[in-house]
C-alpha cells in the first residue's frame, strides 16, 4: 500500500482499498462497527430500485464476503457491531440493534438489522431513510443511524469500519469526537 492510499484527517485514518489487503496490516483495535454488502447482487434489479443506476451498480459489489473475511472483520476487535448480520451465519446473540424506517417502500425493507457481540439489551431506533434529502451510494445508512450505534461502545474506543462505502461511520465519528479506522 502506497502513502496516498492512506490519509489521515483529524482522528479519522482513511484507506482507499480492499479490506482483505488491507485488515491484517492493520493492529487491533477496540470495536468494529460496519455494515458489509448484505449479498442482495441481483436482486437489486427487483422493485422500484431496479431502474436507477445508483441502485443498479450496487450489483457490482453487493456479493456476500466470504466466511474468512467475515472472520477476520470478528478478529479485528473485542466489540463488533454488524449492520446486516442477518444476511450472516453469526453466533446467537442477546443485544440485536434494529433500524426501523419511518418512510417505508413497497420493495424495500421495513427495517434493517446490526448484530453485536454486545451483552445489553436488544434496542430499536427510528429514522427516515433519506432524512436530509442527498444519497452518495445506494445503502447509505443515516448518520443519526450511526451516531447511536457509536452509542453502544465506550466513548474512548477506536473505531473501525472495512466497509465504509460513502463514509457514514466515519462522519458520525468525527460528529462525536471519535477515533476512527476507515477503509
Ligand atoms: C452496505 S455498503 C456500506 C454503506 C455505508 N454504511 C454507508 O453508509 O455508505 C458496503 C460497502 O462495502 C464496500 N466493499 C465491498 N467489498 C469490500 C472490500 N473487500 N473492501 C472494502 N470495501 C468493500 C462496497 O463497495 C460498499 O460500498
Amino acid at each position: 500500500m502506497s502513502a496516498s492510499d492512506c490519509v489521515q484527517i483529524g482522528d479519522a485514518t482513511l484507506y482507499l482499498g480492499d479490506c482483505r489487503e488491507i485488515l491484517p496490516t492493520l493492529p487491533k483495535v477496540d470495536a468494529v462497527v460496519t455494515d458489509p454488502p448484505y449479498g442482495l447482487g441481483e436482486r437489486w434489479t427487483g422493485g422500484t430500485w431496479g431502474s436507477n443506476p445508483m441502485y443498479a451498480e450496487a450489483r457490482e459489489w453487493d456479493h456476500p464476503i466470504e466466511p474468512e473475511l467475515l472472520e477476520a472483520v470478528l478478529r479485528a476487535a473485542p466489540s463488533s457491531i454488524i449492520w446486516g448480520g442477518n444476511y450472516y451465519a453469526l453466533p446467537p446473540s442477546r443485544c440485536w440493534l434494529s433500524w426501523r424506517k419511518s418512510s417505508r417502500m413497497e420493495t424495500m425493507a421495513d427495517f434493517e438489522l446490526a448484530w453485536t457481540n454486545l451483552d445489553r439489551p436488544a434496542k430499536e431506533i427510528t429514522e427516515g431513510r433519506n432524512p436530509d434529502g442527498k444519497r452518495d451510494h445506494p445503502t447509505q445508512k443515516p448518520t443519526r443511524v450511526m451516531e447511536w450505534t457509536l452509542g453502544f461502545v465506550d466513548q474512548s474506543h477506536t473505531i473501525l469500519d472495512p466497509f465504509m462505502g460513502s463514509g457514514t461511520t466515519g462522519v458520525a465519528c468525527a460528529n462525536l469526537g471519535r477515533k476512527f479506522i476507515g477503509i
